[in-house]
């Protein structure tokens, strides 16, 4: 029987990043084989629903103008106060894919989750630059990490 759910949701407007939420999807499944239901879903879709049932969260963003991307704020926006008292505790991991930069995104999404009482379980990474392969490889472990820390009941 499934019992976990690991909630993925990101922002990912291009081919890159799309393949970066497909990297994450892949490191979770390969480590936890079916033990854990595993969902990837845009920002756009996603509602606090979807939020408070989930055991672990995994975000995905873009950063556009020094902040996150339109679409993780108009999440975080809808989801805030909905999930403020019901979400307490909850084990997140953060990707950022950033052109040049990263840490305004890091920054703003540190704040609202500290406001929130998530739990940061994985050291957040910054894709950063130029596109480079090393990322998928770094958005599997990623995946990996979080799903296996949700399955053996670590966090
Ligand atoms: C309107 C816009 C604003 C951007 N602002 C930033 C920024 O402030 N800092 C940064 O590091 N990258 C910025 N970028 C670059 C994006 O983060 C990058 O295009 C995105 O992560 C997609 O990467 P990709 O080319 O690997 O698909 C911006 C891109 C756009 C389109």
């Amino acid at each position: 029987m499934v019992s976990k759910r690991l909630l993925i949701v990101a922002h990912a407007p291009s081919e890159n990043t799309q393949d970066m939420v497909g990297a994450i999807v892949q490191g979770a499944q390969s480590t936890t084989n079916g033990r854990i239901e595993i969902t990837a879903q845009t920002a756009f879709e996603t509602n606090s629903d979807h939020v408070i049932k989930a055991q672990a969260i995994i975000l995905g963003t873009t950063e556009n103008l020094g902040y996150m991307s339109g679409g993780m704020k108009d999440f975080f926006d809808r989801i805030y106060y909905p999930c403020l008292e019901k979400t307490q505790g909850l084990p997140y991991g953060l990707v950022i894919r950033a052109g040049q930069d990263g840490t305004g995104t890091l920054r703003a999404i540190d704040k609202i989750t500290t406001g929130l009482r998530w739990r940061a379980v994985q050291k957040a990474l910054i894709c950063r630059g130029k596109w480079r392969p090393n990322f998928i490889t770094q958005c599997e472990e990623l995946g990996a990490a979080t799903a296996l820390g949700l399955d053996l009941g670590v966090f």
